[in-house]
């Protein structure tokens, strides 16, 4: 006897609805397993496909810089206006309460200071451990075209090789040097070295020239940073091109911690990179968060 559902018994099989299956759309992603897709969407907000990374790891071979001297002063306000936050676990465990859910991208590569030849790097993260603080990302730092290269860039693939194995996206940084040519040809090169040996998302620098070439040619997401601090509305107007011209989004340090009014300066960024908020009203918006005149 059917029940009052029209089934045989008290189940329904929706045999008429076909199953939900939803592609994962963040660029290039489509192929990672669960765990990984899981952990990039903490990142990236599943709905804009966009991130606003608030990066202050600088310490890590800067020491205490200017406005992270007290981060749990200087930051803590700031940081539930992140979609992830990119630090080191020695910040996250002394200073970040754990109660914070969202995305945590720990720098998992070090060894030299500011005194020192930056690119001789190596890998300073176990995976246990960075499972262990529930990480979305590990990153690492790549050095194309610097001394220690090659060093650099394995530290990068043995990354890829354990992160697979665990699940957790790898974030390939790529650092110019001092002397070296901030363009659209270094961009290239650099970030689609680091797609092509396996980072699930790369960081890289805006540049005013060909940039959307440089999105373009890397087949996975990329988030931009800011780099040395400039007026906020020249920062707004770099984070609205680089998103405009195919960028996923900031992973934004000293341009937001060292801004005049840094909770302000964040609200704004994220609606350039959210909510494509145009530069010169994403100013506006700036000035009213900070109390100030549009003038
Ligand atoms: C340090 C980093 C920083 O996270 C990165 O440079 C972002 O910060 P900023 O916007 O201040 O440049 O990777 O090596």
């Amino acid at each position: 006897m059917p029940d009052k559902e029209g089934t045989q018994d008290s189940h329904n099989y929706y045999l008429d609805v076909p199953a939900v299956s939803e592609p994962f759309t963040l660029k290039g992603s489509n192929s990672l397993d669960w765990g990984m897709k899981n952990r990039l969407s903490k990142t990236f907000d599943p709905d804009s496909g966009r991130a606003v990374m608030l990066a202050f790891d600088h310490g890590y071979f800067m020491g205490p810089t200017s406005q992270l001297e007290r981060i749990d002063v200087t930051i803590l306000p700031l940081i539930k206006y992140a979609d992830t936050l990119m630090l080191t676990r020695g910040i996250l465990r002394s200073t970040i309460p754990p109660t914070y859910t969202r995305g945590i991208v720990v720098r998992a590569s070090g060894g030299p200071s500011i005194l020192k030849e930056l690119s001789n790097e190596e890998i300073a993260v176990d995976i246990e451990d960075a499972l262990r603080l529930n990480a979305s990302a590990m990153a690492v730092q790549v050095f194309i075209g610097g001394e220690y290269e090659t060093q650099s860039v394995n530290n990068l693939t043995c990354l890829v090789d354990v992160g697979n194995r665990y699940g957790m996206p790898v974030l390939g940084v790529t650092a110019v040097g001092r002397d070296m040519v901030r363009d659209a040809k270094y961009m290239r090169l650099a970030s689609r070295i680091c797609a092509e040996l396996g980072a699930s998302f790369v960081k890289t620098y805006y540049v005013p020239e060909d940039f959307e070439t440089v999105t373009a040619s890397c087949p996975v997401p990329i988030v931009i940073a800011g780099g040395k601090k400039i007026p906020e509305q020249d920062a707004l107007k770099m984070a609205y091109n680089a998103v405009q011209q195919g960028a996923a989004g900031v992973d934004m340090g000293r341009n937001i911690f060292q801004s005049e009014d840094p909770e302000a300066m964040i609200q704004a960024v994220r609606a350039v990179v959210h909510d494509d908020m145009e530069p010169e009203q994403a100013y506006e918006f700036y000035l009213t968060l900070k109390g100030g005149t549009s003038e």
